[in-house]
């Protein structure tokens, strides 16, 4: 922390998300932006020129300002485990934007340099924190749903093929780690293991349906088993024209919830002494909207996935709390422990759509 209070950040990677992490940090009280590193020039004077602070072309360079706190690292998926390993090693913290890293093996590296240094490391799972996740899952802990019985994610989005050409990396094994489950469905993926509780096996399909010159899936289907017995399902695709929501829906034997791009769109949690019709269907008393008035929140705006120039919003919160986590020498909410979860369900996906069989989800 500098003189003015100001948690003094560097941005590595200045592509689609690193100009998000400028804007969420410039929008704190708490936080500057001081230096940009991008290995294209351009890329990262031009951001530098607009938050007024200095630019680098490689990480090395920018961890060479004495001055510098914590970095976002903002660069390909299959890159951030080495880049946040350097940070730390450097004695900075670091936020790593989703996924932690394309292999659990590179995450479990990553996990004992962060013991060997300290150093708080946050990954990047922003709709955690959206109001609507926040009430639901203060429903499911507090028992207001009674015992969960199934939960869902549906991301039903497009991408078209230029998306794919656009960026070397992407649609890659080696850097983007696969396709739709960890790009896009990640974020549900993570909500829906958040809300469910751990999941511990899956059998999943996949299938490269509507793109072409990539390596991986671009749609998924997987089925869920929970820990506490209840059931899931994920369906996932960037293949549906012209793209639609993402969802999650939680059920359980008092209660249900469905978030559809952010939004809570249902609430139904039984009071004191409410039993349940002999045959219910169709929903009945919806009380998403008071669940919101509780948070102060009336209504959200549009999906932030399906509407990537409203993701700065998204990470102000998650980079807030990262503050507060290194102020008070605590773990981030979202650590490295919680950012390895939702990869372990898409490996065991990926895994699970190889063999043609079951597999268990590793811990
Ligand atoms: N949380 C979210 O909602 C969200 C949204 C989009 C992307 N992401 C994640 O952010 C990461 C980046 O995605 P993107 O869409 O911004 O990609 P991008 O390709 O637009 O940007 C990546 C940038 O990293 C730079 N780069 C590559 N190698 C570098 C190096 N060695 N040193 C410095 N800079 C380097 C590239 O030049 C590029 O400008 C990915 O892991 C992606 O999954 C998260």
């Amino acid at each position: 922390m500098t003189t003015n209070g100001k948690m003094r950040f560097g941005i590595l990677g200045c592509g689609v998300i690193g100009p998000h992490h400028a804007r969420a940090i410039s929008g704190l009280d708490d936080a500057e932006v001081v230096a940009v590193a991008d290995v294209v020039p351009e890329q990262a004077r031009e951001l530098a020129e607009e938050y007024e602070c200095s630019w680098h072309t490689s990480l090395e360079d920018m961890l060479a300002r004495t001055d510098l706190e914590a970095v976002c690292v903002c660069t390909p998926s299959g890159m951030h485990a080495d880049d946040a390993a350097a940070v730390l090693e450097a004695g900075k913290h670091v936020v790593i934007e989703k996924p932690v890293d394309v292999t659990l093996e590179a995450v479990d590296r990553l996990r004992d340099v962060q013991r060997a240094t300290g150093g708080k490391v946050a990954v990047v799972s922003q709709h955690r924190f959206d109001p609507a996740t926040l009430a639901v899952h203060e429903a499911v802990t507090s028992g207001d749903f009674g015992r969960l019985t199934s939960g869902s994610a549906e991301v039903r989005w497009w991408r078209s093929q230029s998306y794919y050409d656009s960026g070397g990396w992407r649609g890659t094994w080696a850097m983007d780690g696969g396709g739709v489950l960890i790009n896009q469905a990640i974020h549900s993926i993570d909500l829906l293991q958040w809300l469910m509780g751990p999941a511990v096996e899956v059998t999943a399909y996949t299938g490269l349906l509507a793109h072409e010159r990539i390596e991986v899936e671009d749609t998924a289907v997987a089925v869920l088993k929970f820990e506490g017995g209840a059931l899931g399902a994920i369906v996932a695709t960037t293949a549906a024209f012209p793209g639609l929501t993402a969802r999650i829906a939680v059920h359980g034997d008092r209660g249900s919830a469905i978030i559809d791009d952010d939004e809570l769109k249902y609430f139904h949690a039984a009071g004191e002494g409410q039993e349940g019709d002999v045959y219910g269907a169709g929903g009945g008393d919806n009380q998403a909207e008071e669940v919101m008035e509780r948070y102060g929140v009336a209504g959200s705006g549009p999906g932030a996935g399906a509407d990537p120039g409203s993701l700065s919003m998204s990470h102000r919160d998650q980079i807030q709390d990262f503050i507060e986590a290194v102020r008070e020498d605590r773990e981030p909410s979202i650590n490295i422990e919680e950012g390895r979860k939702p990869l372990a369900i898409i490996a065991g996906i990926y895994e699970s759509a190889r063999i043609g069989k079951a597999v268990r989800i590793e811990k």
